[in-house]
């Protein structure tokens, strides 16, 4: 029986179009993982329990399609943990933390020599130097890294065509899951216990990894470049300050800045005004339920939800950590805050003046096409295009404009809740959600309208906002290490003892 299987699978392997015919005449797999190709490396590990040495094995740029468009972008490392602190580890069964370095829905290059490339960049925790990376936090707690390049919207060929726009960052993404499934058992670590990672636009792409997992609608651009046919979901996702929900960001973003003055002044009012209209509307029609019977989240109570279970509680777990000299200092310097035995109290008006607003009309689909976004939207040809119906007839002047359906579908693609709404049966099951209460690259409703569709979806649900954080603020980053190890129920400890 044994023999036949392995007939068979040989039968498969020579069908398979990710095979090639060496000179030897044998098959090659393409996708293979170089279990060979290793260095031994070591470094040191900051970690809140003092410094661990860890001894790994690094791989490097390993390609993870069969046919790249570029693969100095369309490659990944590996760093696996075989040593902590003198003692052999086991990342046989350890989760994957797979580390989105993506900013700005920009590429991240993957090539020798590169200071730049994966896990360099926006590994967090940026605002601390009292530990290390995420990604070596993670190292040192015993699980395997992969740091995957993917190409974005600044990718240009020599003959100026673009070749990184939407969707190929999150093509990509899948397509590296897609390899790490499809060496199970070679590659040490879980392929069930992948979590993805990704602060910004690397959180909403962390995001949509989670909530689009196994989609079909990426088929026949995974294809085109050759990724390995396995599943694409993952166990787990952690979003910090993710920036989804694009083409109703604008809209969430007048409803909360609205009326506050941004550096060049107020925004026009009146479209802010049909902007946050247009917001109330999508609210609504999501349809989604608060906690403890709060009732469906909408435009007219959005504040006081966000008062009560992110922003109060937040302010209150900063203020109680003060020392009473600290803490009066503080409240003298935030006279908007009340404190009593009861704790914090504000408006949330005066909250968003504290915050502040930090981009102009409209903050995503800009008239002037210089935000990210429309570049995001952009194509083979065009280096950025509108992907709202509202930019586009005020740029066009023509109220009936419309976005073509090609776009729309790529819009979706690129979109976390879209998959969410659509109740997307390979969602991952845990979510870690984090940002700053002072980030205004967005609405806190983006990530909250994202907490709160995985929790109506019974999606295990960790969410919290960090006070005064800024964008991709992380001032737990051990939080996030010892919740992977909850959730997946690994510990190195117990694979050592077995
Ligand atoms: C990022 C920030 C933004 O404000 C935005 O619109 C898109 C991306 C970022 O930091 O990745």
């Amino acid at each position: 029986m044994k023999r036949a299987t392995s007939t068979l699978i040989g039968f498969i392997m020579v069908l398979s179009p990710l095979t090639r015919e060496t000179t030897a005449g044998q098959t090659k797999d393409p996708l293979a993982f170089p279990g060979d190709s290793f260095t031994v490396e070591t470094k040191m590990v900051k970690t809140a329990a003092g410094e661990k040495k860890v001894t790994f094995r690094a791989y490097l740029h390993i390609p993870y399609v069969a046919n790249p468009v570029d693969k100095d972008y369309q490659s990944l490392n590996v760093s696996i943990p075989v040593e902590i602190d003198g003692k052999a580890v086991d990342a046989e069964n350890a989760p994957i933390l797979f580390d989105i370095g993506v900013g700005g829905y920009m590429s991240v290059r993957n090539a020798g020599g590169n200071p730049g490339g994966p896990g360099s960049g926006r590994g967090g925790p940026p605002n601390s130097s009292s530990v290390s990376s995420r990604s070596d936090l993670a190292l040192a707690a015993g699980y395997v890294i992969v740091s995957p390049g993917c190409r974005g919207r600044d990718n240009k060929a020599a003959d100026g065509t673009y070749y990184g726009k939407a969707p190929a960052a999150i093509v990509d993404l899948k397509a590296a899951v897609r390899y790490i499934r499809h060496n199970k058992g070679v590659m040490p670590g879980n392929v069930d216990r992948i979590v993805s990672v990704g602060c910004s636009a690397g959180g909403a792409l962390s995001a949509l990894l989670g909530a689009s997992g196994n989609s079909p609608l990426y088929d026949a651009y995974l294809k085109e470049i050759g990724a390995a046919d396995a599943a694409d979901d993952i166990y787990a996702s952690a979003c910090y300050s993710p920036i989804t929900d694009l083409e109703h960001a604008d809209g969430a973003y007048e409803w909360m800045f609205g009326p506050i003055p941004a550096r060049s002044g107020l925004v026009d009012q009146e479209l802010s005004k049909q902007l946050k209209a247009s917001y109330a509307e999508y609210q609504q029609s999501l349809n989604i339920k608060g906690k403890n019977n709060f009732g469906t989240l909408s435009a007219d109570n959005y504040d006081k939800y966000l008062l009560q279970y992110y922003l109060v509680p937040s302010a209150n777990k900063y203020l109680k950590e003060l020392t009473d000299n600290a803490r009066i200092a503080y409240l003298a310097n935030n006279k908007w805050i009340t404190w009593t035995d009861a704790g914090a109290s504000f408006t949330f008006t005066d909250y968003v003046a504290h915050v502040g607003r930090m981009k102009n009309l409209p903050a995503f689909d800009d008239f002037n096409m210089k935000q990210p976004e429309p570049e995001l939207f952009g194509n083979k040809t065009t280096a950025a295009r509108h992907f709202t119906n509202f930019s586009l007839r005020q740029s066009t002047g023509d109220q009936h404009a419309e976005i073509d359906s090609e776009l729309k579908t790529l819009v979706n693609m690129m979109n976390a809740m879209y998959f969410i709404r659509q109740n997307n049966r390979d969602c991952a099951v845990q979510w870690w959600l984090r940002n700053g209460t002072s980030d205004n690259h967005t609405s806190q409703t983006v990530m909250v309208n994202l907490a709160t569709s995985l929790e109506n979806m019974n999606r295990g649900v960790n969410a919290w906002v960090f006070w005064d954080g800024g964008h991709c603020a992380d001032d737990d980053p051990e939080g996030l290490i010892t919740w992977i190890g909850a959730v997946t129920g690994f510990s190195m400890h117990a694979e050592a003892g077995k």
